[in-house]
């Protein structure tokens, strides 16, 4: 199989150090789940991106497959999802020609004969295109068609390249199960028909340059790695805030919840980013061996270190709006959490001490997604003499992954005048401000990379299963002491009262985002 990685290799005189990334082999990509909202809103606007940038193959298609007949309209609705994904004009003769390439294919995901008919299709596109028998398979599904679809997929040989130069990838969207054994018997499904280096399980957060830009922030520089560790940090913030609620999306989200939904996949894998000793590369295998290490040293999480919530009716952004609980297709009574906060800690060389703090959830002040690392308080007896000891305070990193895409560092510095006065000033990295404003949406990436067999940014069985063991516990622990007092937060807040007394307890705050 051509699986070998690509090469990325960084011009420095380039503009902005742009990476020159290698031309994927000819293919198809063929999308399971087509008919639904991920296809038009992101997986076809990241795809003609690539083909903006010139990053695609000559030869290559889009199929998209759904158990609905919508082949009259499907190239219509994916071609108004490319222009309403921004940056491409609607008279653009290169989208044009890139429509003519993408097609559709019904089927159920349990047909064989279907599913016989669809490798005929694939076949026909490659004598007639030149994809050479290639495919990255996208499944864009709901889970519990994971295993059937790979299943299928392997029975009628779609999986099997014939040859060395051959490729067949697949990508597997989460949730990548709902607890840990579930996941081991989802891995255990795929892996019977594909091997490891097959497999591209998707995390989107993966895909965003802020996140990535942890890992270079931290190592391609010199002067942070040194105290990035329990002798200068003194505490650690990971926040991802969102102001929407769950946007129509009741029955997934009632079986999901805030823990699933966001933290045990999004904010762990940041979380291992913020975390990790440095890999010796940015290949897969490094990369993934350093982050399952950084959840591996997590200490079992106490259930009195977590916090669970659920927002009742408020106001985001001035406008009124409704509980959780009143959401459509959502039980009156539901004990779903939409909210969860947690401290935890990584009892290794570089962290012992330092606690973490994790939260996400949705309808609360603002969206934001944020590391926050705050540094040890320095000595303050020479300022003793006046009020100033009070006023000096910790340095704090704030890596804002979005909105507002950044870096900024707080520092004291003296107010000027007569007195030795302090106040807190920041200095500032604006993404938009450096590199202007990007239209990537973090599928572009990760498509590409899951093409090219990189699966550097994607979760592997291993790491899957350590988060999910970390994660367990807590639910079944929650799940036996259903809480008495949802919904315990207004929307428009920043979450349960607990919340801020997780870190009060260690005399602490979150940082204002
Ligand atoms: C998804 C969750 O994985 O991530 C959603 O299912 C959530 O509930 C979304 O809204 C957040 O992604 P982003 O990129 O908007 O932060």
């Amino acid at each position: 199989m051509a699986n070998a990685v690509k090469q990325t290799v960084v011009h420095a005189g380039s503009e902005h150090g742009k990476k020159q990334e290698r031309v994927p082999d000819p293919c198809i990509v063929v999308i399971f789940g087509a008919s639904g909202d991920l296809t038009k809103r992101k997986l076809l606007p990241a795809l003609y991106h690539l083909e903006q940038e010139g990053l695609l193959p000559a030869s290559f298609a889009v199929v998209g497959v759904a158990r609905r007949d919508i082949s009259a309209t499907f190239a219509a609705d994916m071609e108004d999802g490319i222009l309403k994904g921004g940056g491409v004009e609607a008279d653009d003769p290169k989208l044009k020609k890139f429509m003519d390439h993408v097609k559709y294919f019904t089927t159920n995901f349990d047909d064989d004969a279907g599913f016989e008919k669809l490798k005929a299709f694939l076949a026909n596109i490659d004598n007639m295109l030149g994809t050479k028998g290639n495919r990255l398979f996208y499944l864009a599904v709901a889970p519990e068609y994971f295993a059937d679809i790979t299943d299928r997929l392997g029975k009628h040989e779609m999986t099997t390249p014939v040859d060395a130069e051959q490729w067949m990838h697949v990508i597997i969207e989460k949730p990548f199960g709902t607890d840990l054994e579930s996941a081991r018997k989802l891995n255990d499904d795929i892996n019977r028909v594909l091997k490891e280096d097959q497999i591209f399980r998707i995390d989107h957060y993966l895909g965003k340059e802020t996140v990535q830009n942890i890992l270079v922030f931290r190592f391609g520089n010199g002067i942070f790695e040194p105290i990035w560790n329990r002798n200068y940090i003194d505490h650690v913030e990971i926040t991802a805030a969102e102001s929407i609620g769950i946007e129509g999306r009741g029955p997934f989200y009632e079986s999901a919840g805030a823990l699933r939904d966001v933290l045990q996949n999004h904010v762990m894998e940041v979380l291992s980013f913020v975390a990790m000793e440095p890999p010796d590369s940015f290949e897969s295998d490094a990369v993934r061996t350093e982050k399952l290490k950084v959840w591996r040293a997590i200490d079992p999480i106490q259930v009195e270190d977590t916090v669970r919530g659920q927002y009742g009716p408020g106001r985001v952004d001035g406008e009124k709006v409704i509980g959780y609980r009143e959401e459509d297709r959502v039980n009156p009574e539901s004990n779903t959490e939409t909210f969860v906060a947690m401290k935890l800690s990584i009892e290794n060389w570089r962290w012992a001490g330092v606690p973490i703090y994790l939260r996400a959830g949705k309808r609360l002040a603002k969206r934001v997604t944020e590391v926050t690392v705050v540094f040890k308080q320095p000595p303050l007896r020479m300022f003793n003499a006046n009020e100033t000891a009070s006023q000096v305070q910790p340095n704090v990193l704030k890596m804002r992954i979005q909105p507002d895409e950044g870096i900024s560092l707080m520092f004291g510095a003296k107010v000027p005048g007569p007195t030795t006065n302090v106040m807190p000033v920041e200095m500032h990295f604006s993404y938009a401000e450096s590199f202007g404003k990007s239209s990537a949406n973090g599928y572009e990436r990760l498509l590409l990379d899951a093409m090219l067999g990189d699966g550097t940014l994607f979760a592997h069985r291993d790491g899957v299963e350590a988060t999910w063991a970390l994660m367990t516990p807590i639910l079944d622990q929650w799940a036996k002491r259903p809480p008495t007092d949802f919904p315990n937060y207004e929307a428009g807040c920043w979450g349960p009262a607990a919340a801020d007394a997780l870190l009060k307890r260690d005399r602490r705050k979150w940082f204002k985002l």
